[in-house]
């Protein structure tokens, strides 16, 4: 099993291009990463650290290639009380539901037991062009927490 399995929920592809960014750094760091994009509940890690990306479309929903894995969780209610996940958001502040994709999956991750580690970034897309680099800057606080 890998160190930190990466989870991206996308549309267009940026928060897919972020996930694969923070994979990059990650194993720079010395961990080892799987990336996957739109999972099934089944293609998971039952325990270990999860790192969830998520934009967010319609109005507050899920990217359409997440909404069966939160669909999943929401139904069977697995026991995820052995994994640990950190939680970047990517939106639009245009929107009065900025970000609630992540809020959405943070909510239910902790439903079932799993324990956020640090803060969830939110990426505004309108103040920043490239969101790899914030994300860079939060990831570097968020990996001191997985020691
Ligand atoms: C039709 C549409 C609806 C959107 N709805 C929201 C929303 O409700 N909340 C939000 O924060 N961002 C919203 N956004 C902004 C996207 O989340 C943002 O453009 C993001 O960068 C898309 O990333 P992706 O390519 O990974 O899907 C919306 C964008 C579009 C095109």
């Amino acid at each position: 099993m890998a160190d930190i399995t990466l989870i991206s929920g996308s549309t267009l592809g940026s928060a897919e291009y972020v996930a694969e960014h923070l994979a990059q750094k990650l194993e720079e760091a010395g961990f080892s990463t799987q990336t996957l994009h739109g999972p099934t509940l089944a293609e998971l890690p039952a325990s270990g650290i999860w790192l969830v990306v998520s934009s967010t479309h319609g109005a507050g929903d899920l990217p359409d290639n997440l909404q069966p894995l939160f669909d999943e969780l929401a139904q069977q209610r697995p026991d995820l009380s052995d994994v640990r996940y950190g939680a970047i958001g990517i939106g639009s502040r245009e929107y009065d539901t900025f970000c609630g994709a992540i809020d959405k999956l943070d909510t239910l991750l902790s439903e079932l037991g799993a324990a956020h580690l640090g803060e969830t970034l939110k990426i505004n897309v309108l103040d920043h062009e490239i969101p790899e680099d914030p994300a860079e800057i939060w990831l570097g606080s968020w990996q001191k927490l997985l020691n």
